[in-house]
């Protein structure tokens, strides 16, 4: 029988941030440290995967290093090492999992190997505990999925985009509008100052709970040739808000159809794109009379975390789920 107060050290570098957190018992964040590489990835318009491997290389000792000290723990405290597999960019995700390996193998740990998705969905875990059967929308720069579990660690999933992921396609957007990377933030921000005058096409697709956003990228896109075309000033604010609109309607309607015909005591809001304000008002709001609970976890824990690979991971070790130092990064690692 493991201990039921844990402490797990987590590791996650699967993208453009460089993330080390100390975890108790699955939901007590000791520590959480995030270095992001957004600023350096900016002067390209997006994440560069060779510069990331490179970044996470130089920052990966300090980070574990700092978030060790900020919990107050040393290793012969540390229960378990969580890393983050998969999904993500291979070379990125490869200096996690080595240094996740090397440090349990040094101090005679066990490995814990977690997916990408599963911790955004756990970092809910630090507002409350899980009821389920629960429904989970994941929204990020790589995934668009509607996920129903009935107990921890079992994914259903029950709709996912066709196409661009949502967050994918607020930075092509914004991108379009030559706006800074990442883009979701910036599109967040001008949206709140304007109003949905464009009334881009929303892609329903009926009796089905999959996501399609590449046809609205296109008709944000060629909306803006049109404008440039003519010389007509663009409205940023207009822009932003009326894309934002059609991506938001659609994510709210169709998942509050699923929670209502899976019958979830609880919907988890997960995932970049659950740091965006209209999403986060407007799912509160269809939710306010019915009695699904639901969960979005604050800002600092919706974009890469550590911690939330931490909360993940704490399942997996009171199942004795556990890796082995054969562990290899798996970029199409699936659910
Ligand atoms: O979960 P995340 O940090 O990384 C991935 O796993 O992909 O998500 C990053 C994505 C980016 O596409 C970013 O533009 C988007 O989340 N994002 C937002 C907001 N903050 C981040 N999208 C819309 N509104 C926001 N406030
Ligand atoms: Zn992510």
């Amino acid at each position: 029988m493991k201990k039921t107060n844990e402490i797990i050290l987590a590791i996650e570098t699967s993208c453009d941030e460089t993330a080390v957190a100390v975890i108790q018992g699955g939901n007590k964040i000791l520590s959480n440290v995030v270095a992001t590489q957004m600023e350096i990835h900016q002067k390209f318009g997006g994440v560069v995967p060779e510069v990331a491997s490179r970044h996470h290389m130089e920052q990966i000792t300090l980070v574990m290093e700092q978030a060790l000290e900020e919990a107050k723990v040393t290793m012969e405290q540390i229960d378990a090492v969580a890393v983050t597999k998969g999904p993500g960019l291979v070379g990125a995700l490869l200096v996690g999992v080595n240094a996740a390996k090397a440090i349990a193998f040094a101090h005679q740990k066990p490995l814990i190997a977690v997916h990408h998705i599963a911790g955004h969905i756990y970092a809910n875990r630090f507002q409350a505990e899980f009821d389920f059967p629960l429904l989970s929308l994941v929204v990020s720069g790589g995934h668009s999925e509607l996920i129903v579990m009935d107990e921890h660690g079992s994914y259903d999933i029950i709709g996912e985009t066709r196409d661009d992921a949502a967050g994918e396609a607020y930075d092509k957007v914004a991108k379009a509008l030559k706006l800074p990377y990442p883009g979701g933030p910036q599109i967040d921000r001008l949206a709140q100052q304007g109003e949905d005058t464009y009334n881009f096409p929303r892609a329903w697709l009926q009796d089905s709970y999959d996501f399609s956003f590449s046809g609205l990228k296109t008709a944000v896109i060629n909306q803006l040739h049109k404008l440039r075309q003519k010389d007509q000033t663009i409205d940023q604010e207009n822009i932003a808000a009326s894309f934002q609109s059609s991506v938001m309607e659609v994510l709210v309607e169709k998942t509050y159809q699923a929670a209502t015909a899976y019958e979830v005591k609880q919907l988890i809001v997960a995932g970049g794109v659950s740091a965006n304000k209209e999403l986060r008002e407007r799912m509160e709001e269809k939710f306010k009379d019915s009695s699904i609970q639901v969960m979005i976890p604050p800002l600092y824990l919706c974009t890469d975390n550590a911690a939330m690979i931490g909360a993940a991971a704490s399942i997996q070790y009171h199942q004795e789920d556990f890796a082995d130092l054969s562990l290899n990064a798996n970029p199409g690692f699936m659910l």
